[in-house]
């Protein structure tokens, strides 16, 4: 179990991290005209990324009220995440949304079991919470 959590923090942290930025950061400054959907998401996945980490730190060490803090920072963004628009695939937005729909429910369901001081079930919710960080990205990100 516990390979398992490492795993899954180093493959949903440790990739995000060595992600190309060079092709997003180029369209945006070389276009000229800056879309501000695109820029949104673009400044909100940083924000993801630290949350995410912090929150599965404080799960570890059972510290409910520091997860509640992270969870919901993420909680959140997800109205401007609806709103987003990625740089790859942007016809698809249907699909977009309903990731960003599955995002919801998978984050609503860990603040609700953080605040129910439920610190295992609220791990799984996170994990589905990553899990769906990871289809949006295999799907939106270059
Ligand atoms: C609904 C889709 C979607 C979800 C859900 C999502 N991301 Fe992203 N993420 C993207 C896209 C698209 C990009 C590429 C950014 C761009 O095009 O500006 C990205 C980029 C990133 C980057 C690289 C920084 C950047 O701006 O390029 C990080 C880090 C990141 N995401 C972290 C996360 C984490 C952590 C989660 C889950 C807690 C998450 N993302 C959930 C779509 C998503």
């Amino acid at each position: 179990m516990k390979i398992l959590v490492v795993i899954a923090v180093v493959l949903s942290t440790g990739l995000f991290f060595i992600t190309p930025k060079a092709s997003a950061h180029g369209k945006v400054s070389s276009g000229g005209t800056v879309d501000a959907q695109m820029k949104k998401l673009h400044a909100m996945m940083p924000m993801f990324s630290i949350a995410s980490a912090e929150l599965e730190t404080a799960l570890e060490k059972g510290d409910s009220a520091a997860a509640l803090v992270q969870a919901e920072k993420i909680k959140a963004a997800v109205p401007d995440l609806k709103k987003s628009k990625p740089h790859k695939n942007v016809k698809q937005r249907k699909k977009f949304v309903d990731i960003a729909i599955s995002f919801d429910e998978a984050i609503t369901s860990t603040v609700n079991l953080i605040k129910k001081d439920d610190i295992a079930g609220a791990k799984t919710a996170f994990k589905k919470v990553e899990e769906v960080c990871a289809t949006c990205h295999a799907k939106f990100r270059d």
